[in-house]
């Protein structure tokens, strides 16, 4: 009986990100999502940048001055059976490599992008990492409401850009003012665009209905016609294994302000994506519907709520089935630890549980054990594997105030890199410290936090350095010969990792040809 419920729990989940440049419409559609889903009651209570009516995530004065959401929330919400998960990945200037290791955590990624912009820079960062995942990729094109690019332009750009194959399920009719709906490929009906409608009040014609002819009148839908027999002809048919593998991605038109087509992207999340699926570990594959839980974390907060001051570990659960109370071995530190208090979350609320299953997140509280990539099992000695540290692309040197306090400085600052806030990094030739990041708000939030949690004040200065590239080679005299020549650029990381600072791509450029047995690598392994 446990079996068959247990089985049941994990094929009903699935664990998402949505992925987009700031504006394409992410919190607009995920807000669509909860209401439809039920999750909230009201549209308007999600926090975006420009809609600030929602406070509890606020849990920094920078987050409040600069109304952005520091924090990466985890929804779940239910939709026609299917329970979701939905990561949400930070944005706007808080944009970090907390982004791009959530995409670690989901089975599935939802892109979403702007139908008048096409592809920008963030979202095709954003799908080259989930590309190395090997994640399945939904895409929705957004704002078919405003004048919108060619959609097959559009399309013609995501097989080109990212080596994505393009299957258009439903297809839009026309655009902006002349927005008339959309035709669903395989449903074979076209859905009537009508404002902010309710699920059940779509108003729906087949191609052939000659009522089609009044309502799009005779010219569009002679062209819509034409226009849908060449797109049913020139893009392959769904394929659920080129799906499944991220080389071919299914394609949506809507309105997500509107609301109007995100039922069918909640449609295809719950029939298509995957339900959890397995993680490797050092050892071997842990797969979900093995009896033993086991989960890792990939995501470390700080401060979610300001009255507690408290440090949040995001575990995402492999396999087994979390029941309050249990006893869990933290593998790194062997220890066995008792689970009494993990939460779920919505849009910032904490929900105590008593069970939670494989692609759910669990928070746990961290007094300062629990770092990013760490494994949790039931007394198996394994480590996940595939949570990485990305190279950072913005660098400063970090000062002191009061240089009597370098040590609590330091101090500091590896904890934060342990929650992945920051990277740290010491040159090999002088005493310097250089922060790294990838978004530019990380530095904003180191400084406050050493400030209020560590009673430091530091400062920043620009440093000349544009791209960081972790060192390694099998060749040691080799090594030895680069760490010789070079070690202006070199520093090491808080894990002791060598590190090439670059000032600028072409000297990096050089450097690769002039050393071609030292590996630069853009990724380490935690
Ligand atoms: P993000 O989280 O990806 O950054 O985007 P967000 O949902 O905040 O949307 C960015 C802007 O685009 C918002 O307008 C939002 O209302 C608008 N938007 C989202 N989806 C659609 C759509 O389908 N059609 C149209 N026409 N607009 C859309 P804003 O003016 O910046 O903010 P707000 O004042 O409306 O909140």
């Amino acid at each position: 009986m446990f079996n068959l419920n247990y089985k049941k729990e994990i094929s009903k989940r699935r664990t998402f990100a949505i992925i987009s440049h700031p504006d394409a419409g992410k919190t607009t559609i995920t807000e669509k999502m909860l209401f439809l889903g039920k999750a909230i009651r009201t549209i308007g209570t999600i926090k975006g940048r420009g809609n600030r009516k929602y406070a509890k995530s606020d849990w920094m004065t920078i987050e409040r001055e600069r109304g952005i959401s520091v924090t990466t929330s985890v929804m779940q919400f239910s939709y026609k059976d299917i329970l979701m998960n939905l990561l949400d990945t930070p944005g706007h200037e808080d944009f970090s490599e907390d982004t791009y290791r959530i995409l670690t955590a989901v089975d599935c990624c939802l892109v979403i992008i702007d139908a008048a912009k096409g592809i920008e820079e963030r979202t095709r960062k954003l799908i080259e990492v989930s590309r190395v995942h090997n994640i399945p990729i939904i895409t929705f094109i957004n704002k078919l409401d405003r004048n919108s690019r060619e959609p097959i332009d559009i399309l013609d750009e995501i097989e080109k850009e990212l080596q994505l194959s393009c299957i258009p399920i439903t297809w839009p009719i026309s655009c902006g003012k002349n927005f008339k709906g959309i035709y669903h490929i395989y449903d074979k009906v076209i859905y009537l665009y009508k404002k902010n409608i309710l699920l059940h009040d779509v108003n729906f014609f087949s191609l052939s209905n000659i009522l089609l002819d009044q309502y799009l009148g005779k010219d569009l839908s002679k062209y819509t016609r034409q226009e849908l027999e060449l797109i049913t002809n020139v893009y392959s048919k769904f394929d659920n294994k080129k799906f499944l593998t991220g080389n071919a991605t299914p394609i949506f038109f809507g309105s997500a302000l509107k609301n109007f087509g995100i039922d069918h992207v909640l449609s295809s999340l719950a029939q298509w994506a995957p339900p959890p699926l397995y993680r490797q570990s050092n050892a071997r594959r842990v797969h979900p519907e093995e009896k033993k839980f086991t989960g890792f974390i990939f995501k470390i907060q700080a401060n979610m709520d300001l009255k507690h001051r408290d440090r949040i570990a995001f575990m995402r659960i492999v396999s087994g089935q979390y029941q309050k109370g249990m006893k869990l071995k933290h593998v790194r530190i062997k220890k066995y630890i008792t689970i009494s208090d993990a939460f779920s979350f919505l849009a910032g609320d904490r929900i105590l549980i008593n069970e939670a299953y494989p692609g759910d997140v669990i928070g746990l509280h961290n007094h300062g054990t629990i770092k990013i990539g760490d494994t949790f099992t039931q007394g198996e000695e394994i480590k996940f594997i595939g949570i990485p540290s990305f190279a950072p692309e913005i660098f400063r040197r970090i000062y002191l105030a009061d240089p009597l306090k370098q040590k609590q400085l330091m101090k500091g600052l590896i904890q934060l890199s342990e929650e992945g806030a920051i990277q740290v990094f010491r040159p090999i030739i002088n005493n310097n410290i250089i922060l790294g990041a990838i978004g530019i708000l990380q530095f904003d939030v180191v400084i406050e936090r050493l400030r209020i949690e560590y009673n430091i004040n530091a400062m920043y200065e620009k440093i000349n350095i544009t791209i960081a590239r972790w060192i390694r080679s099998k060749n040691n005299y080799s090594l030895y010969n680069f760490k010789k020549n070079n070690s202006s650029f070199l520093a090491y990381d808080a894990c002791n990792q060598l590190i090439y600072l670059a000032p600028s791509i072409a000297n990096l450029n050089v450097i690769m040809v002039q050393y071609n047995d030292i590996v630069f690598d853009k990724i380490r392994e935690q």
